[in-house]
């Protein structure tokens, strides 16, 4: 389809689902297991009712918000995802010169198809990065210091949800095909993903250098290298919402990975509720930013109801790149004018400012 007739981001994937190698395709949209937390992560905004205010005067709205000391249009930043070129071949450089038009944030992930360098060149002034800790930690402090030297960088997220690799079935049953492999190198460092006895997952293959000894005590290890704020990202109890505001974390991203970490582990959303009612203390001392399964600006305006300070999204913004640069900005547009309307529409004027339990309805997640 032409990226006019694109009006959703729903529309986006089903763009990808016909124009993707099946590879590409089950990488990407594929999580883990039977992919039960991937699609409760959206389907459970869904069952969210918002809770309209009406005769306000609306006719000026404000969606753009403050995060770790950059200005956003809106709350919204590219979750980091490994391997964008798959999606595109303008891969993260696209997104990244896209993100800075619509005023927006890219996450920069560690397994990036592109030189770190190469993407934050094509950053104007902001970019977050996101750390896999590598067995080897004097690699992850050389990495640290590499991406941070440009002062682009505004904070370090260091992803704890996948200390192994988690069974990627619909990954592993597609066989990479040659197109897969020159897409991805040399810079992904991803092999071309052969068959070998236990499948042909890109994931497995690319991802063997994760340390899995990480814990909180590391916390004071990052913090002796950067002091740049320090975001855990992987959260999926309000007990760990704790943990990282006693190991004083600057942020925390509620997620499970898009659900490719441990299948069956809670919907993003409802994880969020959870901390509102064990721990509401955790959103006075940190920023509590989550992803997964937000498709809708009105997914958005739910989730800062409900205690976040922006959100994350992951697929879309992959399948957008197979548009290229452009079909970044589009998507980024779509979700700015849905946010807009959802605040108008709810007598939201200041989502920052505004933004409260009062204006959803979450009954029907009770039982
Ligand atoms: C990811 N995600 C991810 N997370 C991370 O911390 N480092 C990474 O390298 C990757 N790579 C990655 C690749 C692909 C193809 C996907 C789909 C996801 C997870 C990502 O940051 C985010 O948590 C989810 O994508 C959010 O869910 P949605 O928006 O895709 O539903």
């Amino acid at each position: 389809p032409d990226l006019d007739d694109i009006i959703n981001l729903d529309d986006f994937e089903k763009a990808a689902e016909q124009t993707l190698s099946k590879k590409a395709w089950a990488y990407i949209h594929g999580a883990s297991n039977d992919n039960i937390t991937r699609d409760a992560n959206q389907h459970m905004y869904k069952r969210i009712w918002l809770r309209p205010a009406v005769m306000r005067d609306i006719s000026v709205v404000d969606t753009s918000c403050e995060l770790f000391g950059c200005r956003l249009s809106m709350p919204v930043y590219i979750s980091p995802t490994g391997a964008v070129r798959m999606a595109g071949p303008e891969g993260e450089v696209g997104q990244a010169k896209a993100a800075a038009t619509a005023g927006i944030i890219q996450c920069m992930s560690t397994p990036a198809s592109y030189p770190h360098d190469e993407i934050l060149a094509a950053t104007k002034d902001q970019a977050f990065f996101q750390l896999y800790v590598n067995k080897n930690r004097a690699e992850s402090e050389k990495l640290i210091r590499q991406v941070t030297s440009s002062g682009l960088v505004k904070a370090i997220f260091v992803t704890v949800d996948c200390p192994v690799i988690s069974k990627r079935e619909d990954d592993e049953r597609v066989k990479a095909d040659e197109k897969t492999g020159t897409t991805l190198t040399p810079a992904s460092r991803v092999s071309a993903g052969k068959k070998d006895k236990k499948g042909s997952g890109l994931t497995r293959q690319n991802s063997n250098f994760i340390d899995s000894t990480l814990n909180w005590n590391d916390i004071a290890w990052l913090r002796s290298i950067t002091n740049l704020p320090i975001v855990v990202k992987g959260i999926q109890r309000w007990e760990d919402a704790v943990m990282a505001m006693k190991w004083k974390c600057d942020g925390i991203v509620i997620s499970n990975h898009g659900g490719r970490a441990a299948d069956t582990s809670p919907p993003s959303i409802l994880v969020l509720m959870e901390i509102q009612k064990h721990c509401p203390q955790v959103f006075r001392s940190m920023k509590v930013l989550t992803d997964g399964g937000i498709r809708r600006g009105s997914d958005v305006v739910k989730a800062l109801c409900l205690g976040a300070s922006a959100v994350g999204i992951g697929r879309p913004f992959m399948y957008a790149v197979g548009y290229g640069q452009e079909g970044v900005e589009h998507l980024a547009s779509i979700l700015q004018e849905e946010i807009k309307v959802a605040m108008q529409l709810c007598g939201i004027t200041n989502l920052a400012r505004e933004a409260s339990p009062s204006y959803v309805n979450t009954a029907d997640l009770d039982h």
